[in-house]
C-alpha cells in the first residue's frame, strides 16, 4: 500500500492542482490532498475553506483524501505512514524552490521520497495568484478553477472590495 502526501497551499485549488490529484491517483493508492502553511504566503481563504473546496473536487475519485495540517510536512507525512510527497512542476522558475524543499524534506524524513509530477501543459502558466489577481479585478477564471471555485472567489472579492 502506497500512501502519497500532496501538498500545498491551494488558495484556491485550480484545475492545475487537480489534474496533478487525479494523475497521482491513478498511480498510488491512496493520495492525501494535505493544506498547509506556506509561512511565505498569506491565505485568501481558511484552511477549512480550502479543505472543503478541494474535498468537492475530488469527491469522485475514492483514493483521495483531503486533510490539513500546521507544522512541517515531514512530521504529517510520518504521522500517516506515507512514504511519498507528490509536488507538481510547473517550470524551470518552479525547479529551485521545489529542489531545495525536496532537499530539505530528505534531510528531515530520508525515508521520504518526493516524486515530482509534470505540469499539463494546458495548465502550466497557471497558479492560485494569478487566478486570485484576475478574479480580485473582475476578469473570468472560468476554465481555470470549477464553477463552485469560481464563486468562492466572487463572493470573497465582492466582500473585500477589488485589490
Ligand atoms: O502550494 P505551495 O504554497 O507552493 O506549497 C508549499 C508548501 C505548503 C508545501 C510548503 O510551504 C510546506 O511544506 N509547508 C509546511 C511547512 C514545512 O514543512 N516547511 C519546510 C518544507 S522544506
Amino acid at each position: 500500500m502506497v500512501i502519497a502526501v500532496y501538498p500545498g497551499s491551494f488558495d484556491p485549488i485550480t484545475y492545475g492542482h487537480l489534474d496533478i490529484i487525479e494523475r497521482a491517483a491513478a498511480f498510488f493508492d491512496r493520495v492525501i490532498v494535505a493544506v498547509c502553511l506556506n509561512p511565505g504566503k498569506q491565505p485568501l481563504f481558511t484552511m477549512e475553506e480550502r479543505v472543503e473546496m478541494i474535498a468537492r473536487e475530488a469527491a469522485l475519485l475514492p483514493n483521495v483524501e483531503v486533510n490539513c495540517f500546521k507544522g512541517l510536512l515531514t512530521d504529517f507525512v510520518k504521522r500517516e505512514n506515507a512514504r511519498i510527497i507528490v509536488r507538481g512542476l510547473r517550470a524551470i522558475s518552479d525547479f529551485e524552490n521545489e529542489f531545495q524543499m525536496a532537499l530539505m524534506n530528505r534531510q528531515l524524513g530520508p525515508e521520504i521520497e518526493t516524486v515530482f509530477l509534470v505540469a499539463h501543459p494546458e495548465y502550466s502558466y497557471l497558479s492560485s495568484s494569478i487566478v486570485k489577481e484576475v478574479a480580485s479585478l473582475g476578469g473570468d477564471v472560468g476554465g481555470l478553477v470549477s464553477e463552485q471555485v469560481a464563486g468562492h472567489l466572487q463572493k470573497r472579492f465582492a466582500l473585500h472590495g477589488s485589490a
